[in-house]
């Protein structure tokens, strides 16, 4: 099959909110503990977004160090693809915001849902429309302010999540970090194990939605843990058989940071040792479609790879959904 253009990553960033909320924040306001917290999902702390601020404006953050670091300017980027699942508001897209804030004139925009895999999805869109030559640079966020739909009183999710948004350009091959091969998968069957299920036309704002406190993000825990490992597992083996190397080759796992026991089970039954996955969450919990791109940055930033290294991004979550891109550093 004809592969078009080389793709390459030519520019990352990343964003932070500066407020931590700690696990002994949490203790405060719920039933539980530092060790609970640590033992069962590897999170010490979160950051947190201040009132008023939006998805858009931590993906500007992130988007204009991008930019910076690719050494283009905002004009230049012919389409933004913002991955979310907290979305400034419903319409218009948070893309579009983005697009406004960052001033990029010239450049088309949209959000895509595809929850915790929403970055490795939008990735392969920016890949395809770069490989088939329609784009030249497409700018690709991850961001997040989950805080904003996190039940507070829920104790079995309110531990794992966190603000934050990372952001990279992607343009024509350069030699360096090509995105060599990318692969999606999903399930619907198995939609009801992450939802926010009010506020669409499926179930519209109501006194009950409120009370039932179904405007925050509700999961089924234990069910996606052992399904995220399986899957995860799966996905790296394939991924490695189609960049014709062993999984051992490999020589960094970026994953989605959703729980440290799920990144080291599955890195157990690939018989990898741990420090093949990078691993954040203790710092910053679970930022669903921002955790891979902000890990890209930390990973860039101290210089963790040298040039030529394989590099697979690997994310699961709700939807279900999951991907894999496979990236020569
Ligand atoms: O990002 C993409 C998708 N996300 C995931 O894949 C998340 C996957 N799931 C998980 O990470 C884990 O299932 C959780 C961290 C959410 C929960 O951990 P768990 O080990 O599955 O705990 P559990 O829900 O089975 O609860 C075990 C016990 C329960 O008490 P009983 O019934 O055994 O008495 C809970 O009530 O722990 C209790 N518990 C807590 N205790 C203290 C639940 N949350 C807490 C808490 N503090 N925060």
């Amino acid at each position: 099959m004809e592969k078009g253009y080389t793709v390459s990553i030519t520019g990352v960033g990343s964003f932070l909110p500066r407020k931590v909320l700690t696990n002994d924040d949490l203790t405060r306001m719920l039933d539980t503990t530092d060790e609970w917290i640590t033992k069962r999902t590897g999170i010490k702390e979160r950051r947190i977004v201040e009132n008023g601020v939006t998805a858009s404006d931590l993906a500007m953050e992130a988007s204009l160090r991008a930019l910076d670091d690719a050494n283009i300017l905002s004009s230049e980027v012919d389409l933004i693809v913002a991955a979310t699942i907290t979305p400034d508001c419903l319409v218009p897209s948070t893309a579009c915001f983005i697009q406004e804030k960052i001033g990029a004139k010239n450049a088309g925009a949209f959000d895509i849902l595809a929850a915790c895999a929403g970055f490795v999805y939008a990735l392969s869109i920016a890949k395809g429309f770069v490989a088939s030559g329609a784009m030249k640079t497409v700018l690709v966020i991850g961001t997040e302010c989950l805080s904003k739909i996190t039940d507070y009183t829920d104790r079995s999710t309110c531990i794992l999540f966190g603000d934050g948004a990372g952001a990279v350009v992607v343009q024509r091959g350069n030699g360096k970090r090509e995105i060599v091969t990318t692969y999606l998968g999903s399930d619907g069957s198995k939609a009801d194990l992450l939802t926010l299920s009010a506020g669409g036309p499926r179930l519209p704002a109501s006194q009950a939605t409120i009370e039932s406190h179904s405007h925050y993000i509700q999961l089924k825990g234990k069910e996606l843990f052992k399904t995220a490992i399986n899957n995860m597992v799966d996905m790296i083996v394939k991924a490695a058989a189609e960049n014709n190397m062993q999984v051992e080759d490999i020589d960094l796992i970026i994953p989605h940071q959703s729980n440290i026991r799920i990144i080291e089970a599955a890195m157990e039954k690939l018989k990898l040792p741990k420090k093949k996955a990078y691993v954040n969450i203790g710092r910053y919990g679970n930022t669903s479609a921002a955790s891979i791109p902000i890990a890209i940055d930390e990973v860039d930033k101290e210089e963790l790879l040298n040039p030529g290294d394989s590099v697979l991004l690997v994310a699961f979550g709700g939807g279900l959904t999951w991907g894999t891109s496979f990236i020569k550093w």
